[in-house]
């Protein structure tokens, strides 16, 4: 018996070359349908056309539904848009209006609906349950096909939710989970060339029939039994998530050592126990992933008897970590009520127009709360953010925000803002403090700015 890592290398040499051909597949190419065109689904959808499947998308939203087949992508992901034009003209993906139909014409089904928190941070497993009953209803003609769930779900979602919903129905069905690792803004490069491939299935069958899918797809294949599959999704955002937060205490003492944490990070890199990708300290992490799935982890554990203090940790040490920016902020100026504090950078990240649970969101509201006025710039997020913080004034680019600011705040990684030079905030800023949130600007350039970050 050889060790898991140890395997795991052994998959990494051994790639799959070989087309192993799954039962359901004639000429290599699949009959795909995506249910669920959000991030996830359409990434999917799209990736799957490029690779030459046949792909059929649905999704319950009828305005999602139209944006999509006229090749607009209702939101902002690189390489989309080309990608989701080329398939819908070269016919290899069609987006329907009639879930039946397409259920019915496809051999596997994905399903890529959301798994949203519900307040308690439990995960709702609602829309799951939803979709499954869909697709037992279209499946009642007795063909068997693959559901798989490409939705995050909690261990034991399929066995609880989805199964039972195929087996009432009577349909018959192979069922297998297989995460996605799709980073926002690199997510249809993630899906073309993914890491790993996770496959937990039902049964020998319906693995073959899903790396006959992924035939052309170099990247190593875990095949492992449903349960785990689930769980490699959530233990991987939970290390993840775990990481920044594990930088950010790191970080937070540098500072009161007087110690520079990147310096820190150099000598600590250099065990090769430690991998430093996923160790920039900042102003914490967002986005739709981390947040909601380390809560529902936590929700879970807790619920079956087990209280995972070191997860409540991540995520406390988290929504706390915005206020070390605004500290800064006041060591340099003060009370900041009057003070006009442009904060660069509204969505969760660069490279993305989502601000869900976005930094940007608790610093602004902190920022009017205290009294300052607040100017906002995202190349990409204005609109989505102005829905939740109202209150933060629009400017129309980085130097509008930043003309006459007191202060700014640096909370997304857009390259455009880690083009910005000492002379561009000497010269726009009435004061020229800046609290680096992201770690994007280099402290050696910036002469003449009053320059922070954490760490
Ligand atoms: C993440 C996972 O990376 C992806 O595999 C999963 O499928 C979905 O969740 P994403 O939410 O797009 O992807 O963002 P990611 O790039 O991982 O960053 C998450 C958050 O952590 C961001 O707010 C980012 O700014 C922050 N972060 C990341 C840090 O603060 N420091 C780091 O070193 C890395």
């Amino acid at each position: 018996m050889c060790s898991p890592i140890q395997e795991l290398d052994e998959l990494r040499k051994n790639l799959p070359t070989t087309f192993i051909a799954g039962p359901r597949l004639r000429r290599n190419v699949a009959t795909v349908s995506i249910v669920g065109l959000g991030p996830v689904g359409l990434t999917t959808a799209v990736a799957f056309a490029t690779q030459g499947h046949q792909v059929t998308g649905i999704d319950i939203d009828e305005r999602r539904r139209s944006e999509v087949a006229r090749g607009e992508p209702p939101f902002y992901e690189k390489g989309l848009e080309g990608g989701l034009k080329r398939a819908l003209r070269q016919k290899r993906l069609k987006i329907v209006d009639r879930m039946e139909d397409a259920l019915r014409a496809s051999t596997i089904v994905f399903l890529c609906v959301g798994t949203p928190s519900k307040p308690d941070g439990s995960m709702d497993d609602g829309p799951l349950r939803d979709a499954t009953k869909s697709v037992a209803n279209a499946w009642r003609d007795g063909k068997a096909r693959t559901l798989v769930v490409k939705s995050t779900v909690l261990p034991g979602t399929v066995e609880s939710v989805v199964r039972p919903v195929l087996e009432a129905a009577g349909v018959p069905f192979r069922i297998a989970v297989n995460p996605e690792f799709l980073r926002e803004g690199r997510a249809l490069e993630d899906a073309l060339r993914p890491d790993r491939i996770v496959l937990g299935v039902d049964r020998p069958g319906t693995a073959r029939i899903l790396r006959a899918l992924y035939r052309s797809v170099r990247s190593p294949v875990l095949v492992t039994d449903v349960r785990t599959a689930e769980s490699v999704k959530y233990a991987t955002n939970a290390l993840l998530a775990s990481k920044v937060s594990l930088a950010n205490e790191l970080a937070n003492l540098c500072d009161y050592f007087g110690v520079e944490y990147d310096e820190v990070l150099r000598g600590v890199a250099l065990d090769p126990r430690i991998n430093a990708q996923f160790l920039v300290p900042g102003v914490g992490f967002g986005g739709s992933c981390f947040p909601k799935d380390v809560r529902a982890l936590v929700a879970a554990g807790t619920a079956n008897g087990y209280r995972p203090e070191l997860f409540e940790a991540v995520l406390a040490l988290n929504d706390r970590q915005y206020g070390r920016a605004i500290a800064l902020l006041e060591k340099e100026l003060g009370d900041l009520a009057g003070r006009r504090i442009a904060l660069l950078g509204l969505a969760f990240k660069g490279n993305t127009d989502d601000v869900r649970e976005s930094r940007a969101v608790p610093i602004a509201r902190d920022l009017v709360a205290r009294g300052a006025m607040v100017v906002g710039y995202d190349p990409a997020a204005m609109d989505g953010f102005s829905k939740l913080v109202p209150d933060v004034r629009r400017a129309k680019s980085v130097e509008e925000a930043l003309k006459g600011a007191d202060g700014c705040i640096l909370q997304a990684d857009w390259p455009a803002f880690s083009r910005l030079t000492a002379k561009d905030f000497v010269k726009l800023m009435a004061s020229p403090v800046v609290v680096d949130g992201r770690r994007i600007l280099d402290p050696k350039k910036m002469k003449g700015v009053r320059f922070h970050r954490i760490g």
